[in-house]
């Protein structure tokens, strides 16, 4: 059987991390690993792929940034042109990202059968792409694999043909505990110079709060009032490239309680985690992985 997953975005690397460990034990299945390249930078992708030890992607089709429709509709493209090639029996997508639903667009269209990965999570506010990509995602969807209860009763409440889905639990969490020990060798508090449970973690990249001026003003403002407080902000090229269109980001170099860090690795990020005093995010991975680690989060 021939099975291609496809990634492009940093959590999906995660989240797949589990999944083609044991697609790459089973001498049945013919892996035919896909990266889209959406995330690009080493600190979004390369990175993760070394530290959770991921096979080299069959193909990088670099379809980098751009446009909701330039983006999807170039991955759309791409991927026809590598389904057509390769000829997989399966596509298996994760998550909700543009790399998720061109994958599952591409494939349905060429009567691929489509797994999804985290199906059925829901926000109920269409206002977020990532919302609109996990209800077409999931119409596409032939298997859909359900992280929590809660989403297998969206999906019920949404009259999906219930023996298209199982509850398989999260891959995210299957990686965390996979590399529980890497987590805990991570060097990155010694390299801050931070103590455990003296400093909080900041991050933001969603559009809704990044993309727009006043809002981002409005949160940077209040994370500099919080002047007690050592604040490690790692920081997403999106949010970089609005911080430094704002000027903000002198600021917050200037400021003397942050710490200011380009995206760190997958075992940094959730060893400062593990050890902060609280999360404050706008990342979902991020919300879940804090809630599995026990630390205290204030999601916006
Ligand atoms: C995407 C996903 C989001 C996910 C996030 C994880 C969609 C709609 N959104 O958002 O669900 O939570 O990934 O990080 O797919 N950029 C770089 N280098 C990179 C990647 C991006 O500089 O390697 C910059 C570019 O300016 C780009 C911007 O970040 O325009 C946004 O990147 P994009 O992939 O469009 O969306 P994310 O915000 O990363």
């Amino acid at each position: 059987m021939k099975v291609m997953p496809i990634v492009g975005v940093r959590p999906q690397i995660i989240k797949s991390a589990p999944i083609l460990r044991l697609l790459r034990e089973d001498r049945e299945i013919e892996l035919q690993f896909i990266h889209t390249g959406q995330h690009y930078d080493f600190e979004m992708s390369k990175i993760f792929f070394n530290e959770l030890d991921l096979p080299h992607p069959l193909r990088n089709l670099g379809v980098g940034s751009g446009s909701h429709a330039r983006q999807t509709a170039s991955m759309l493209l791409k991927i026809e042109g590598v389904i057509l090639d390769l000829k997989p029996d399966v596509v298996i997508v994760f998550g909700d990202s543009n790399t998720t639903l061109a994958g599952a667009l591409a494939a349905i269209k060429m009567q691929v059968s489509v797994c999804h990965v985290e199906a059925g999570l829901r926000s109920y506010d269409k206002s977020m792409p990532e919302e609109v990509n996990r209800i077409l995602v999931d119409r596409c969807s032939q298997v859909l694999f359900a992280p929590t209860q809660s989403a297998v009763r969206n999906l019920k409440g949404e009259g999906m043909n219930m023996e298209t889905v199982i509850l398989s639990g999260d891959t995210m969490y299957d990686a965390l505990l996979q590399h529980k020990d890497d987590i805990d060798d991570s060097k990155i508090l010694k390299k801050m110079n931070l103590r455990e449970e003296t400093y909080l973690v900041f991050t933001a990249h969603r559009a809704e709060n990044v993309d727009n001026p006043e809002r981002l003003k409005k949160i940077i403002t209040s994370l500099m009032r919080l002047e007690n407080s050592k604040i490690v902000f790692p920081v997403h090229p999106r949010t970089g490239k609005r911080l430094e269109e704002l000027n903000l980001k002198e600021t917050l170099t200037k400021a003397s309680n942050v710490i200011l860090t380009d995206p760190l690795g997958y075992f940094d990020m959730l060893k400062l985690m593990k050890n902060s005093r609280v999360v404050l995010t706008d990342s979902g991975g991020m919300q879940k992985e804090a809630f599995l680690l026990h630390v205290p989060l204030y999601y916006a």
